[in-house]
């Protein structure tokens, strides 16, 4: 079973495409056996598209508050998610890292919050630059991984999906380029060692670990039929539905 998360960002701008797109997305995996869709749409349409999604379809959020409720202007708590059948959610985006200056302590905080809250974490990392040994890469995700997972007790591993995404890789906040499919797997591996070395190798197993980063129908097979990628984070390519449709048909 591979898992495609899909990200739509601050799209689409009216209910009534989101609803089209949900419909049309969801239709579309529920044809094939092998896949396990979240779809993560703005805050806004939660509410509404929670009456149109049914299980094994689910709902993530692109962020989540580190409190249940109080003074956090523009927040959104994970008490309030639960209410709108929310049950996933994307920490540490690197738009949001980027954009909104999102730092580490406060993608641990997130997390940690989510977690204990009863959701499932999508958990971002990635590089910036794409210049760079592979062992520039490796500090920078190790690094990222220590701060977020700090204090994370194993049980909730099984809850824990980390996203590889090379920054510079997204369609349209990064460049574009595409990693390759041996580089992406040499990092989801990373992200199991660093993780195995802070919870033990038993533990291995209890997390996903998926790619991210200009995914489409095109380049979609070369990453996540690899055995050591668990499923796909899908940004601007899970917009259309027909080429949405298309991109999980790739997926084995
Ligand atoms: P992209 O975005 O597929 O448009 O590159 C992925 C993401 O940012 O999650």
């Amino acid at each position: 079973m591979k898992l495609v998360i899909a990200n739509w960002k601050m799209n689409p701008v009216t209910l009534k495409e989101a609803k089209q797109l949900l419909r049309e997305s969801v239709a579309a995996a529920s044809k094939l056996k092998n896949i396990k869709l979240v779809i993560c749409p703005p805050f806004v349409w939660l509410q509404e598209l929670s009456k149109l999604i049914r299980k094994p379809f689910e709902l993530g959020a692109q962020n989540v508050a580190w409190a249940d409720k109080g003074a956090f202007t523009g927040e959104i708590s994970p008490v309030m998610l639960k209410q709108v059948k929310c049950s996933w959610v994307i920490v540490g985006h690197s738009e949001r890292r980027g954009y909104l200056h999102e730092y580490d302590q406060m993608i641990n905080k997130k997390l940690l919050k989510a977690l204990h809250s009863g959701l499932k974490v999508i958990l971002a990392v990635g590089e910036r630059k794409r210049e760079g040994s592979h062992r520039i890469v490796d500090i920078i995700l190790e690094t990222q991984l220590k701060a977020a997972l700090q204090g994370l007790k194993s049980k909730y591993l099984r809850n824990l999906v980390v996203a590889y995404e090379p920054v510079w890789a997204l369609s349209t906040s990064g460049t574009g380029q595409i990693e390759t499919p041996d580089d992406a797997l040499q990092a989801t591996l990373l992200v199991r060692k660093v993780i195995a070395r802070q919870f033990g190798p038993s533990q291995v197993s209890r997390f996903k670990v998926l790619y991210g980063g200009s995914v489409d129908k095109h380049n979609v097979a070369s990453f996540v039929n690899q055995d050591g990628i668990d499923g796909v984070l899908v940004g601007g390519a899970s917009l259309n539905a027909k080429g949405f449709s298309e991109l999980l048909k790739q997926v084995k």
